[in-house]
């Protein structure tokens, strides 16, 4: 099933965002781009609209959405935040990261966002049009990456174009998004103590440089997922995945990491000739929509080890998932 929005690409300009405030305002989604990927958003508030993401995603009731603002003042608003996510929010925000606390009763916002939940997970965006839209709004924006439910998340506003239009009213073409993996989800526990639900664009390490250990990394639970995107099937291509390989086995599709090894294989793309991890953050979801496109959505594309430090955690997280069977 495709919607029969006609969706339109605004230009990263004062008039492109008046009129994504303008589609918001009126219950209608709009995407957008923040510093991790594009998000596919609607006013938190209004209960309809937020039906309306779920509805264009394909995605399931259960599964809550994150609520952007543009300032620690906005989300303090929205949330309790105890001691140490104030700590986080001001060595982080705004930037790549999400903090997931009890929502305020008085917070408006919409109960669906929470999908049951008695938290909210709230973000400040640092991508100057995210922060541009979420101020001439001036409101919460609910947003979940704009992907179809499950699949890939996008990181320009063509991916965005090729797998959502008719979906919604617009999409704010910001180009291509600098982080290119999503946020990192934290939440606290009683005591107030931080722990990592989903890692993404801020390292465990400069977590643990400002609140000191951090808990170790999401729990894989399909029944009753505390950050459903950790669904261990998620962000996954038509294609198969086969991680750690060496070099492609004939007829597979490379997606290499650093220096190349001796290949055959015609269809072939590098994260980082340099071994950058985080050059290869900001590629790794075009570069898996490139080539599961060339292999028409079917085969398998081996890729190189990527080393467990820094973002290469939140990377080996995502190929994992994509590579879960479904
Ligand atoms: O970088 C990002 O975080 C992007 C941009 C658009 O902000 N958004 C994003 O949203 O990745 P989404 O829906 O694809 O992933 C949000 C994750 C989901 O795994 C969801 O289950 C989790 O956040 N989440 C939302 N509310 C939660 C809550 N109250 N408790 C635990 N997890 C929550
Ligand atoms: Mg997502």
């Amino acid at each position: 099933m495709s919607g029969d929005l006609n969706t339109i690409r605004l230009s990263a300009t004062d008039r492109g965002v008046r009129v994504a405030v303008t589609f918001l305002r009126k219950g209608g989604l709009v995407a957008f781009p923040t510093e991790t990927v594009y998000g596919l958003g609607a006013d938190a508030r209004d209960e309809r609209a937020v039906a309306g993401i779920y509805r264009a995603k394909g995605r399931p009731s259960h599964n809550p959405v994150i609520v952007h603002v543009a300032s620690l003042e906005a989300a303090a608003r929205l949330i309790d935040l105890p001691p140490e996510g104030v700590r986080l929010a001001k060595a982080f925000w705004p930037g790549p990261l999400t903090l997931v606390a009890p929502v305020r009763a008085e917070s408006g916002i919409a109960d669906i966002c929470r999908a049951g939940a008695l938290t909210l997970a709230v973000r400040v965006p640092a991508a100057p049009l995210a922060l541009s839209l979420l101020q001439a709004f001036d409101g919460p924006v609910a947003a979940p990456s704009a992907n179809l439910s499950g699949k890939i998340s996008p990181t320009s506003a063509d991916h965005v174009m090729e797998e959502m239009h008719g979906r919604l009213e617009g999409v704010l073409d910001g180009g291509v998004c600098g982080v290119g993996l999503e946020s990192t989800i934290v939440g606290f526990d009683e005591a107030g103590k931080p722990r990592i639900l989903r890692p993404g664009g801020v390292t465990r390490e400069q977590l643990e440089q400002v609140v000191g250990p951090v808990s170790a990394g999401p729990v894989t639970d399909d029944i009753a997922p505390s950050a459903p995107g950790q669904l261990s099937s998620h962000y996954a291509p038509g294609a198969r995945l086969r991680l750690n390989a060496e070099r492609p086995e004939l007829g597979e599709a490379w997606l290499g990491f650093g220096e190349e090894p001796e290949r055959s294989s015609a269809i072939a793309i590098n994260l980082s000739a340099a071994a950058s991890v985080e050059e290869a953050a900001s590629n790794l979801f075009g570069h898996l929509r490139h080539l599961d496109a060339l292999l028409e959505h079917s085969g398998t594309i081996a890729v190189a080890a990527i080393p467990e430090r820094g973002i290469g955690c939140a990377i080996n997280d995502r190929l994992r998932r994509a590579a879960a069977p479904r």
